[in-house]
């Protein structure tokens, strides 16, 4: 027998589900775009970047440090800067110091240096020519750019695995040698770059790989304990009270504590909470818990999976966790929606813009 509510349309299905109450209260403090505003288990690394960039504060122009933040995917990385940044720039500005900090996410611009640099710029003078320079010229006029302003920068370089890639080992020599050529002059520019895989810099020339290698700040995984108390505070600003039992935090926790994944362990409450509410459930149970792991397996630990997330968003991959016969837990990628050939006319066409 076919189930009443299938047949009512469409849009009554979404009313009625709207109207609906929530076991949540809030859920940005779940979405990916949140920033906390303290970071347990993070202070230490805080402090301990706040101490590597204290030079540009205490004797503005005269060091430019470069430093490397690594860790594993969910360790932290982007929200460690972030908080740096925000914070470095609000201590300047009351100090009335000529120090600003810019962050840029390097795989939005394909990990190109020019892109990089014209982005930069465009901070500081919006119609920047779009062409005709090589991005060792644009390093050169952005340089001149600060000596004319007398400012000094933090580039803070998020997910600059992309970066090394694309450019290898001239660009970023010159992007953390460049003030060597300008002796005498006060010195403009410094880095924070945020490398997820170290085994890169390899690919490195050795006076690069010196400078960078100086000082590291490492994020290491998170264990279950840990991510229990990222995950309590944010379930009490997302939740209503009352609604998550403390050993559902723990569950979470412990499903998480493998990769050590913060944001995963995030993703799965917000997602537990949506098997809650579309059951109509009054409080989140381990079977909501477990039905968000399923939904979204977590196997796959490299760049790909964040590729293989979107694809699958999208409808073109499907993604099943395997039975016997694979070792541990593997996660078969398929092609679901439609025939390979038309999905590979359809990528081919919107990649080339016709
Ligand atoms: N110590 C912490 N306290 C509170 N929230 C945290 C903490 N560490 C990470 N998070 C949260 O976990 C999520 C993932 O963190 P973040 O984006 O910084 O990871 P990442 O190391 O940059 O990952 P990736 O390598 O995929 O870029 C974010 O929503 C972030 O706010
Ligand atoms: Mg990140």
């Amino acid at each position: 027998m076919i189930e009443k509510t299938s047949l009512a349309p469409p849009a009554e299905i979404i009313r009625e589900t709207l109207s609906k109450p929530s076991i949540f209260k809030s859920e940005e403090p779940l979405s990916l775009e949140y920033i906390p505003a303290k970071l347990p288990h993070r202070e230490n690394q805080l402090k301990f970047l706040t101490e590597l960039f204290r030079s540009l504060i205490d004797k503005p122009g005269t060091t430019s440090p470069k430093v490397l933040v690594t860790g594993d995917i969910g360790t932290g990385k982007t929200v460690l800067i972030t908080k740096f940044g925000t914070d470095i720039a609000r201590t300047a500005k009351a100090l009335k110091l000529n120090l600003l900090y810019i962050p840029i996410n390097c795989r939005e611009y394909r990990g190109s240096l020019f892109m990089i640099l014209k982005r930069v710029l465009q901070t500081f003078t919006p119609a920047f020519p779009q062409r005709g320079f090589s991005s060792e010229e644009l390093l050169q006029i952005l340089l001149d750019q600060l000596d004319r302003k007398n400012l000094h920068i933090i580039l803070a370089l998020d997910e600059a695995d992309m970066l090394i890639k694309a450019e290898g080992e001239t660009s970023l020599y010159n992007l953390t040698r460049i003030q060597e050529e300008r002796p005498g002059r006060p010195v403009r520019l410094s880095l924070l770059m945020v490398v997820r895989d170290l085994r890169l810099l390899e690919t490195l020339d050795r006076s690069t790989l010196s400078t960078l290698q100086r000082n590291i700040v490492r994020l290491e995984k998170y264990s279950s304990p840990q991510l229990e108390s990222i995950l309590r505070e944010r379930a009490e600003l997302s939740f209503n009270d009352g609604v998550v039992p403390e050993t559902l935090v723990e569950l979470v926790a412990d499903m998480a504590a493998s990769a050590g994944d913060a944001r995963y362990a995030i993703e799965l409450l917000w997602r537990a909470g949506k098997y809650a509410d579309s059951e109509g459930a009054r409080e989140l149970k381990p079977d909501h818990v477990r039905a968000a792991q399923n939904s979204a397996h977590q196997v796959l630990r490299s760049e790909i999976w964040k590729y293989a997330q979107n694809l699958s968003a999208a409808g073109l991959l499907s993604t099943q966790l395997s039975s016997t016969g694979f070792r541990g837990k593997t996660t078969l990628l398929g092609l679901s929606a439609a025939p390979a050939a038309d999905i590979r006319k359809w990528m081919e066409s919107s990649l080339s813009g016709n």
